[in-house]
């Protein structure tokens, strides 16, 4: 458990772990271990997909990290069809693999879910003409919907939303703008403003930018591996964000014990501000 009065999230996605990767950042997680209360992952955990590839980073993980995680997969990790065998290797190694599900930690509330494509504002494709289109945008719809679903179980004063997904533009500028539709949905903007998250972590866009906002103000911090390394050379590849540590509750101690998953299968320092009352 922390100790200060803040507790501290650590947050990197896109690790891509492949068939070599055995060992490559558990130097990484060692420091997130020994600087962060939890860590988060938020997506492309393997590089193919592969049930193999998530036993490496299980292995890593279980190793060097001793703090809660908490991850979403990403669309690697639906490569080879295997994202159930992932999550299952992931989850007997102790992380919180959501998808649409809610998980309580040190107080902290977290959602996540994957999400979609479809653009950003005006030039968000629409569910019009050919089937196949309105496939692919109601993909992009019923992951919002997860969303929402996901941050209306969650009680906590202080909410985090993990997304692979990037949820608006600027996190994904630096990226060539032909490809900025694959990269995420402004349709999962809405649940974050209703729901007035504190903050959220994504990842996808390599070439992304490390910083951005809602319309709101929300804070949208990018946490994809390489956008990390390249924002801030000089410092390890992970973002910590900061977060008033809640006061322990008899209401709180209560949802720890009979609400932490409404979907469970088994029983540079960024501050974000004090959270509005929920
Ligand atoms: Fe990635
Ligand atoms: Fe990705």
């Amino acid at each position: 458990m922390p100790t200060s009065d803040t507790v501290r999230i650590a947050a990197v996605s896109d690790v891509h772990y492949g068939k070599h990767s055995q060992g490559a950042l558990q130097p990484l997680f060692t420091q997130i271990a020994e600087r962060a209360d939890v860590l988060l992952i938020p997506g492309d955990l393997t590089d193919y997909g592969l049930a193999e590839e998530a036993r490496l980073l299980a292995r890593d993980l279980t190793a060097a990290v001793k703090i809660p995680i908490v991850a979403v997969l990403g669309n690697h990790d639906y490569e080879s069809d295997q994202s159930q065998d992932i999550a299952d290797i992931l989850t007997d190694a102790g992380v919180h693999v959501l998808d649409g599900d809610a998980v309580e930690v040190h107080g902290i509330g977290f959602a996540g879910v994957k999400g979609f494509a479809g653009g950003f504002g005006r030039g968000t494709l629409g569910p019009w003409g050919e089937r196949a289109i309105k496939q692919f945008v109601q993909e992009a719809v019923n992951e919002a919907l997860k969303l929402e679903s996901a941050l209306a179980r969650l009680k906590n004063a202080t909410r985090i939303a993990l997304l692979h997904y990037s949820p608006i533009r600027a996190t994904v500028e630096g990226e060539p703008a032909e490809i900025f539709p694959w990269l995420g949905s402004s349709r999962l903007e809405e649940p974050l403003t209703r729901f007035q998250v504190s903050a959220v972590v994504h990842g996808h866009a390599h070439k992304g930018s490390p910083e951005g906002k809602t319309a709101t103000g929300i804070p949208v911090y990018n946490v994809s591996l390489p956008v990390l390394r390249a924002a801030y050379p000089d410092q390890p590849a992970f973002r910590i964000i900061e977060v008033p540590r809640p006061a322990i509750t008899a209401e709180s101690e209560d949802r720890r014990a009979f609400g932490r998953r409404a979907t469970d299968r088994e029983p540079p320092a960024s501050r974000v501000a004090d959270a509005p009352a929920s």
